[in-house]
């Protein structure tokens, strides 16, 4: 079975968040069960592009309306990755050192008409193409619609929506880029009157899969506008919790870290790190530490910290850390908390791999206040770090944390506000303060297995149960 991936981010080569770890694992972990999982992404001009060499496999044209690009389809020369990866390089579009800017339309239209074309000439055709997300949304339309990819049109073609807030909306202006089809189909392309590429590959698409059960109900009552076309389109969605890369996150391996540990050296191992942290960022070690790493947006209830992080220092004997960037108020709030708060909290603004390894393995608590979360991968690996997540009940962390008050190993709070967080926090300094039961948590937490094994089985059993029918 042969599997093509394809999509705007993939670890390491290139990460904004989670969906770059789920492409970076999946096609691996498919790859042990028998599969040949590849994936296709655009390149950019970023430190691992830089630091490794390519060669040209397919050289190519496509049309963006009245303007002509080329193309390249390169590949890495030595072997660096768990699956072979293609990269599409349009020079004029794609080769810059952010992966997403104000110019997407463009950039992401011709990163899928390459990757199309490129398919089209290949004499061995992948059996499935697995798209991710709206960067890769009017594939599923081109290959059921365009003239030019009609002999493609049987390949059953799989969209998994890692998140739905975004859907790469473009206006009617653009119409002309996509290769022809029978215009009375445009109405597939369409969503309240513009191009959404999202609600477009919901509707074309062979199967849709959100990243978590929970995360696929939801998206019924609340898709950022999709709601009715998520209930009308029902029957062809399906659930599926991510994993983690067991290998990439683990404790006893990971060269991030400042010391290794596994089940039988928690206690030495998460102190370590804890200590590195703490003299790195002027914290308080024996007080437990609670810390957040990721996006500064809305979806991830960011805009609510800096007032919570006021409460808790005032009222609880805990230190804060934080790790991430995004909106800019937010981040200047978080910074300016530091003026009086030395010695309790701290913040580092701005995207960091490392530090973040060393922050889920030293801290003792994460929290995740999060809005909307589809899945989520912090508390996976917060959990296999032997930190206790501590997580609003929504999407994937839903599916994937229980409280200890309910037999669990979490902390969950029901809504994400400044109050409900605030609660969540001072339940966390209580349960540090009951030693026994704090470390054996550790050692439950340590044991649940969310690796990928499980889910690429479930992925590989649903392409299979695709019939050659577009039902
Ligand atoms: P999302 O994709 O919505 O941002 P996920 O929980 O699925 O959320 O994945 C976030 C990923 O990005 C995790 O690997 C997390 O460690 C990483 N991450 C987020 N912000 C940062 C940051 N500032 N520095 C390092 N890693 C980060
Ligand atoms: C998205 C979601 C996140 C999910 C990730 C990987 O970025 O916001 O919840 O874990 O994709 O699927």
């Amino acid at each position: 079975m042969n599997i093509l991936h394809v999509s705007a981010e993939c670890f390491p080569v290139a990460k904004v968040g989670g969906l770059a770890d789920v492409v970076g694992a999946l096609p691996k972990y498919q790859n042990r069960i028998g599969a040949k999982s590849s994936v296709i992404m655009p390149m950019y001009n970023n430190a691992f592009v830089n630091e490794n060499t390519f060669e040209t496999l397919h050289d190519g044209q496509l049309k963006l309306g009245v303007t002509d690009f080329g193309f390249q389809i390169k590949v890495l020369k030595n072997l660096v990755l768990d699956f072979d990866t293609y990269f599409v390089h349009v020079k004029e579009l794609l080769f810059k050192d952010y992966v997403y800017s104000a110019d997407d339309t463009d950039r992401f239209l011709a990163f899928q008409i390459a990757a199309l074309d490129w398919i089209l000439q290949l004499d061995k055709k992948p059996d499935y193409i697995h798209c991710h997300d709206h960067h890769t949304g009017l594939i599923p339309f081109m290959l059921q619609e365009s003239y030019k990819y009609e002999l493609l049109n049987k390949i059953p073609v799989i969209t998994t929506i890692h998140n739905a807030q975004y859907q790469g909306w473009m206006p009617y202006e653009h119409l002309h880029k996509i290769p022809e089809f029978n215009l009375s189909n445009g109405g597939l392309l369409d969503w309240n009157g513009v191009i959404n590429p999202l609600a477009a590959a919901i509707k074309c698409a062979w199967r849709v899969t959100t990243v978590s059960p929970s995360y696929m109900e939801e998206l019924q009552q609340n898709a950022n506008g999709l709601e009715h076309l998520l209930l009308a389109e029902n029957k062809k969605f399906v659930g599926i919790l991510n994993g983690i890369d067991a290998e990439v996150w683990n404790p006893k391996t990971d060269q991030h870290l400042v010391k290794n540990f596994n089940i039988t050296s928690i206690v030495s191992g998460k102190k370590a790190n804890k200590d590195w942290l703490c003299k790195t960022f002027n914290l308080d070690p024996n007080k437990p530490l609670i810390a957040f790493i990721g996006r500064l947006v809305g979806e991830k209830g960011a805009e609510l910290l800096p007032e919570v992080f006021k409460a808790v220092l005032k009222e609880l004997d805990v230190s804060l850390f934080l790790l991430g960037s995004g909106f800019e108020e937010t981040e200047k709030q978080l910074l300016h908390l530091r003026e009086e708060n030395t010695g309790n909290y701290n913040c580092h603004i701005g995207y960091d791999e490392k530090l973040s390894h060393i922050v889920y393995a030293g801290a003792d608590f994460l929290l995740m206040p999060s809005r909307v979360e589809p899945c989520g991968l912090n508390q996976m690996y917060a959990l296999r770090y032997a930190t206790v997540p501590v997580v609003r009940e929504i999407g994937g962390l839903k599916d994937t944390v229980t409280d200890i008050n309910d037999d669990g190993f979490g902390i969950v709070h029901k809504e994400t506000t400044v109050e409900d967080i605030f609660k969540a926090i001072k339940r966390a300094e209580q349960f540090y303060k009951d030693n026994k039961l704090f470390k054996q948590n550790r050692k439950t937490m340590m044991q649940i297995d969310h690796s990928w094994e499980a889910s690429a089985k479930t992925y590989i059993n649903l392409y299979q149960s695709i019939t050659q029918t577009n039902d």
